[in-house]
Parts: structure tokens; sequence; C-alpha cells
């Protein structure tokens, strides 16, 4: 009987008490105020920056609108670089040790490191730098490189936010440098620091494993000095391989919840060994390695995105980076992809207060909410609720949202027949892109009251401006 009336409201459409509620809920973490950031793959050190152009008032204007950020210079080739005040140096090949034998490495040249902090001068970012753990010594990091960069970093009165030690060393089938030794080796780097003479001195980032659920080597690594030595607890996560991407895959709500336990599994692991410590994802995107047709780009990988985002803040993540900027986030020919305007968006809506937020009716449904972000380019008022929404199928849902009367609502859809497929993206019927002078659209609102009809493969965030919700106060 119960199958049969399931059965007939849906064949008439009327999905009943679909719901997002927030009129009970409580703050359950607080983000950093930058949650999100991006990262610049250092590999492209080593060609030369590639075709990125750090002077592009294009590039600047698209890096801008996407702070406040931190930008995170690192990946595979931190464990190849080496710095050095030749600036004449960049094509020598050379091999550091046993350790980098067919992989050769390469020289960040005291004219790049000038180039990128001036960039993030220049775009009010904040950047975390990823050192090389490959020189050694008798077992232990050999800090002679990594001094003469500091050295010149305060010489020129740069403020680096952060530093890294090592990449991913967990999988790296080149460095056998253990759990515990890595403790003592960013132990090394923090007493270091205050040694230099005039540094500003970088908070320390590690172990930066991938993945989240990699217990014992994170439990040994913050038992042998890594405790003490990192401000902040790191981690990498992709869902799964370029090989194995699919646009079904893509909006699989099994899929999207695996990140749950494995996000869980990283927090109690620093609770316990690191109680205090602010856990990051360090370096994350959708897939490692390319999707196969460019999916990375197309609008279907947006729900896992922006559902990534959702479910680190609401389990206690405090910030996350996206790899990459260039060549992810915008084209290589500087054109925006759907995340970067997603993410633009979040950033001026979404605060800092996550919110406990129940909600059901369809399991194609996905929420998270939190405090809006005040004050913001928006001109919201304090007390006002922003709730992160995501219709994973295909048919359109009627939410009923509770908790306010006025809802803003900043709906997405394809941007063109493409669909799932779309590497283009509308914001409320309109296709978003940058005019020819670099300005931004304004990304206005539709104001409504009522039951929301959320179409099929939407996503979109909905401002309750006068929930006047004490915990938002
Ligand atoms: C918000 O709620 C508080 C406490 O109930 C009340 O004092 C205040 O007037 C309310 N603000 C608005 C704008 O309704």
């Amino acid at each position: 009987m119960l199958a049969l009336l399931v059965g007939l409201s849906s064949i008439i459409g009327v999905s009943s008490n679909i719901y997002i509620d927030v009129t009970h809920s409580k703050i359950v973490h607080r983000i950093d105020y930058k949650f999100v950031g991006s990262i610049l793959d250092c590999g492209m050190i080593k060609h030369n920056w590639g075709s990125f152009d750090f002077n592009s008032a294009k590039m600047l204007a698209l890096a801008k609108e996407f702070g406040p950020s931190y930008l995170r210079v690192g990946g595979t080739d931190a464990d190849y670089m080496v710095f050095t005040r030749n600036n004449n140096a960049r094509h020598k090949r050379f091999i550091l040790g046993p350790s980098t034998s067919g992989h050769p490495n390469f020289y960040i040249m005291a004219s790049d490191w000038d180039k990128l902090n001036h960039f993030v001068q220049t775009v009010g970012w904040d950047l975390i730098y990823d050192l090389n753990i490959a020189p050694r010594k008798n077992g232990k990091w050999d800090p002679t490189n990594t001094i003469d960069l500091l050295k010149y970093t305060a010489e020129k009165g740069y403020k680096v936010y952060g530093l890294e030690l090592g990449n991913e060393i967990n999988i790296s089938p080149q460095f056998h440098v253990s759990a515990a030794q890595s403790g003592q080796d960013f132990l090394a780097l923090k007493r270091l620091l205050p040694t230099i003479h005039g540094l500003h001195i970088p908070k320390i980032f590690g172990p930066d494993v991938t993945n989240l659920d990699v217990v014992s080597f994170t439990e040994s690594f913050l038992a042998h000095g890594g405790r003490e030595a990192v401000d902040v607890v790191t981690f990498h996560h992709y869902y799964m391989g370029g090989s194995h991407a699919s646009v079904l895959e893509y909006r699989s709500a099994h899929v999207l919840d695996s990140l749950k336990h494995k996000v869980d599994t990283a927090i109690n692991t620093c609770k316990k060994y690191a109680p205090g410590k602010p856990v990051w994802l360090a370096e994350t995107s959708v897939a490692w390695s390319s999707a196969p047709d460019n999916l990375n780009n197309q609008y279907v990988a947006s729900f896992a995105w922006l559902d990534k985002l959702g479910i680190s803040a609401q389990r206690g993540i405090k910030a996350v980076l996206r790899q990459t900027f260039y060549g992810g986030l915008i084209s290589k020919s500087l054109d925006p992809n759907n995340d970067y305007w997603i993410t633009c968006l979040y950033k001026r809506l979404v605060g800092d207060g996550v919110l406990s937020v129940s909600f059901g009716g369809d399991s194609h449904l996905r929420a998270y909410a939190h405090c809006t972000r005040v004050p913001s380019s928006h001109g919201y008022h304090k007390g006002s609720v922003t709730i992160i929404l995501m219709n994973i199928g295909l048919n359109t849902m009627p939410v009923e949202i509770k908790g306010g009367h006025t809802q803003h609502l900043y709906m997405f859809s394809p941007g063109d027949s493409h669909g799932l497929k779309s590497e283009s993206i509308k914001l409320n019927g309109h296709v978003l892109k940058i005019d020819s002078h670099n300005k931004f659209p304004n990304m206005p609102p539709v104001s409504h009251t009522g039951t929301v009809q959320v179409g099929p493969a939407a996503i979109g965030f909905i401002v309750l401006t006068d929930a006047n919700h004490s915990a938002c106060r």
C-alpha cells in the first residue's frame, strides 16, 4: 500500500515533504575566514611557468575576485626543486642524490620567488610553500638549501604565510622517509625558523599525506615531533583517479558520501594525537590526474566540489585548497571554469559559522548551512543564514525552506544544451562570463518566498535574509 502511494505521488509529480530546516540549528564548527584556497603546481616552475603570465591584467583580475585566499605552491615536483640565487640557472638540470635518480632536480630561482611573492602581495593572497624533503644527510633532512631560501626571504622582507616539507611522502616510491623521521624533520624546520635573522616566521603545515585515512602514518608523524612542529595538520584527497571518472560517478551519492568517513578518520586521529590543531585539506579536487573528456571542467564536476566544501565544513575541516588555480579553476587561456564561479559566490555568501541542518524527503537532495558572510559585498545582516543545496537528481523538486521568510535565490544550472557536460554555467538563468574589460558580472539574487522549485541538477545558495537566527546574530 505504501509502495503504491509512493509510486502514485511520483507519477503525479508531488514528492511530498522535501524540506530543509535550519530553525533549531546550532553552530557546529567555525571554518577559516579564507576557507577556500587554491594551488599553483610547482611543476610549472620547471617549465619556466609555461604560459602563466604574472602580469596579465585578466589573470590578476580573476585572482583578486577569488580572494581572500591562500595560495599553496607545491606538488610532486616540490621534492625536486632547489632554490638558487642565480637567476640564469633555469635550464640546468642535475641529480641531487640517489633518491631522485630518474627524476632530475630543477631550480626555483630568486627571480621566481620574487614573482610569486609579488603576485600574492598584489592580489592579497597568503603564500604557502612546499619545501623539498629530499636533501638528506645521515638519514635526516638537510636544511642547507632551505636556509638559503629563508635568508633570501628575510632579506627581501617577504611574509610567507606557511611552509610545508615534502609532498605525499606516504606514497612516494622514491623517498624512504618514515613517518617518525618526517616528524623529526618537521621539528628541525620549526627550530630552524627563529634562527633566521629578520624572518617573518611562517606557520608550518604537514604532513601533507594522501589520503585522509592514513591513520598509522599520521599517528606516528604526530607522535614523533610532528605535533610540536606543525600549526596545521594537512591531508590531500581525491575521490578517484581520472581513469575512473564518469558523469555517473560525479553525481553519485555513494561517491560523495565516501568523503564523510575519511574526514572523520582524519579529524579523530588529530583530536587524539594533536588536540586543538586545525585540520586542512591542503590539496584536493575531484579526480587526480586528468579525467577523460575534460570532465573536471564540466557542470557535473561541481556537485563533487561544492559537496566537498559542504562535508568538510560540517565535519570540522578548517580550510580546503583546490588543485589548481591556473589550468584548473581558470583555464590556460584564462577562462573561468564553472567551479571558479561557484567558489567566488561561495566566498561572498558563506560565513564561518557552520550550522547543523536537517533536511530530507528525497535522497537526491544535499544541503548544508552556514551563517551568512557578514559583512560582504552582498550587504547581508547578521542573523541571515546561507543554505547550500544541490539536486543531484534529474527531476525538479519542490523544497520547503524552514527558518526564514524572504529567500534570496542564487541558482546555478548548465550553461548550454550539453547539460551535465556543459563547460559553462548559468546563474539565475544568465550565463556567467567576464567582459572584455575584465569586469565581473554582478551576480544578483532572485527574491522569493514559499516553496522553492529546485530544478534538475540545480546547484545553489539560498540566503534567508530575515532569519535573524540566534546562532548567527
Ligand atoms: C532579532 O531577534 C532578537 C531577539 O529575539 C530581537 O531582539 C531583534 O529585534 C530581532 N531583530 C530583527 C531585525 O528582527
